[in-house]
């Protein structure tokens, strides 16, 4: 079983998974209420012949590959969910739901993560070691991976090293992109509340002004990515929401901000609330008014292993061709819940290119009108195939 073999029968099941994702892309279902979709995976991989665990961390469903030989297990891993936003293409397969939409495309990591066991089932006597083939819940938010990984995702056979692939509009459809080391941010979230001393606006020096503090509170928090951080190293501080006051003339008591920090290592991770938190209380406490700051991390930093990256960029070749591989110069500040799966075990996270100007698909993820060139589906599903391929190979 080579790449041509593998790239062959993807050839096969092209058409197959059109019609798989756009069945999926019309019922699209939202974080932890993914019912029809991981019903529809599981009917899918029984019919394969894997061993399958359904209900996983709510909706989450694991289909096991066990080669004839024994090995090491590879799990590879798409998400499920939707976005709650409207669809606003106009084609046959358009939601079938205001109000919800696949304008991320998990219902492209969903088909394609079918079509590699539909692909590496067919080469079970051949294979030394164990595929994982997880469909996670909920990655738009209430953390789907974390709940998989609780619930023994990782466990039975043990897992060794993962891998996860996300649809790219900025490349080309018929390529990847792979990065090493740093891929995707850490996306925390922060609250700020500043209570002061409300009264009437034409007494000002009768109370303690929180919008007046709030704004020097803004305008020095911007400092910390301008002034305080190696202008090498991207860092992002974001205030998203700044509320405050109900009325001309009345000076409130409190305003609230509330914001995103992006951050790609752990250090950094650790120094931005900690300055936050020291700006916030001089500012405060020079003004006599009091604070609270509520910083929640969110998902971890996606951090590409090197070897499993190799494994990613030398099945890309043999599936793509040289062109066909693109590597990344730049990570994303955006966040994703893989990187739970990059702490438990050497992993890599790729992207799947999917623009294509020529079929005019070239909006942006979250875009209403976000599609994708269906061409791509069973490319993808044989770089996959071809990535657990190698790494059980490489590894017995
Ligand atoms: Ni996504």
């Amino acid at each position: 079983m080579n790449g041509k073999i593998i790239k062959e029968k993807s050839e096969q099941i092209k058409n197959e998974l059109i019609s798989i994702r756009r069945d999926i892309h019309s019922h699209p279902e939202s974080g932890l209420k993914e019912n029809r979709t991981s019903a529809l995976v599981a009917k899918k991989l029984e019919e394969l012949g894997l061993d399958v665990q359904k209900n996983i961390g709510v909706t989450g469903v694991i289909g096991t590959l066990k080669g004839k030989y024994p090995g090491k297990t590879i799990l590879l891993r798409a998400d499920m969910d939707c976005l709650e936003m409207t669809e606003l293409n106009d084609i046959p397969y358009k939601s079938k739901t205001d109000g919800l939409m696949h304008a991320c495309g998990h219902d492209a990591h969903t088909t394609w993560l079918l079509g590699s066991a539909m692909i590496l089932s067919q080469f079970k006597d051949e294979i030394n070691g164990n595929i994982k083939f997880l469909f996670q819940p909920a990655e738009e938010g209430l953390g789907g991976a974390e709940r998989m990984i609780k619930a023994g995702a990782l466990e039975n056979p043990k897992v060794d090293a993962a891998i996860g692939a996300h649809v790219w509009p900025q490349v080309e459809a018929g390529k990847i992109g792979i990065k090493y080391d740093s891929m995707m941010a850490a996306p925390d979230l922060f609250k700020i509340t500043i209570y002061g001393k409300g009264g009437h606006g034409a007494e000002p020096h009768n109370t303690i002004d929180p919008i007046s503090i709030g704004c020097q509170v803004y305008m020095s928090l911007q400092t910390i990515v301008s002034r305080k951080i190696n202008p090498t190293e991207p860092a992002v501080l974001s205030i998203t929401m700044f509320n405050g006051g109900s009325a001309h003339n009345v000076i409130p008591d409190k305003v609230e901000m509330v914001g995103t920090v992006r951050s790609l290592n752990n250090e950094m991770r650790e120094y931005i609330p900690k300055t936050m938190d020291s700006i916030i209380n001089g500012i405060t406490k020079a003004h006599g008014a009091k604070y609270e700051f509520e910083y929640t991390p969110y998902y971890p930093p996606v951090i590409n292993d090197s070897d499993i990256t190799n494994i990613v960029k030398e099945a890309g070749i043999e599936i793509l061709g040289t062109e066909g591989v693109v590597e990344l110069s730049k990570p994303t500040m955006g966040g994703e819940d893989f990187s739970y799966f990059g702490q438990a075990v050497p992993s890599t996270f790729f992207v799947v290119g999917t623009r294509n100007l020529e079929k005019g698909i070239d909006k942006s993820l979250h875009n209403p009108y976000f599609n994708i060139d269906e061409d791509i589906l069973h490319k993808a599903s044989a770089v996959l195939a071809q990535c657990a391929i190698k790494y059980l190979k490489n590894n017995t």
